[in-house]
């Protein structure tokens, strides 16, 4: 079941007080994209935020086995969220080495899918969510990399990500 919106309110993300690099190296973050009638999630740590284009912006990278790369794919939107530092990690880990082609991953992990007021799914027990729109996406390619040694090194099998940088439009903190 989808939950209504609740326990959240609004914060500008010019406001935000994050370290970015902790944000997702350390507390890590489920990448969700698609509608109350099908959505898929996972984990992801790969990322970037910054101001681009006259707007505050993210950037995911998927890639292209991942099940969620089919919903990043044909939705408009994507939503971040983030449960706070070493908080369901047994969670992310799940959402994060399972694939919901072969689970419902919030029926495993008891997380609950909630929609957002642009009508994205995000969690109930993140701490921060962060709503995006989709504006520019484009695959890593072999010939741009000017360092060959990460693409020999994170890409042996070719499977290069697709990266999708979205305009932030909502940013939600829960309300403690
Ligand atoms: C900590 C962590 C970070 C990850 N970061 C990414 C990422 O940035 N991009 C990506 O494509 N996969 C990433 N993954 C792998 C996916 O989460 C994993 O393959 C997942 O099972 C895909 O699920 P899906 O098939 O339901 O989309 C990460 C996994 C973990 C545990």
């Amino acid at each position: 079941m989808i939950k209504e919106f609740s326990g959240f309110q609004p914060v500008d993300p010019f406001k935000l007080n994050e370290n970015v690099f902790d944000l997702l190296d350390k507390e890590w973050m489920l990448i969700t994209a698609g509608d109350k009638d099908r959505y898929n999630t996972m984990t992801a740590s790969w990322g970037s935020f910054g101001f681009l284009w006259r707007k505050p912006i993210s950037i995911i990278f998927v890639r292209p086995q991942r099940h969620t790369y089919q919903f990043t794919e044909e939705f408009d939107t994507y939503t971040l969220s983030f449960f706070g530092h070493g908080n369901y990690r047994k969670e992310l880990s799940f959402c994060g080495s399972k694939s919901g082609r072969d689970y419902d991953k919030a029926k495993e992990t008891g997380l609950s899918p909630m929609i957002t007021p642009t009508s994205s799914i995000a969690f109930e027990q993140a701490r921060l969510i962060i709503e995006c729109r989709k504006l520019y996406a484009d695959d890593i390619k072999h010939d741009s990399f000017i360092d060959k040694l990460i693409d020999e090194e994170i890409y042996p099998t070719k499977d290069h990500h697709r990266f999708y940088i979205g305009e932030i439009t909502g940013c939600y903190q829960k309300v403690v």
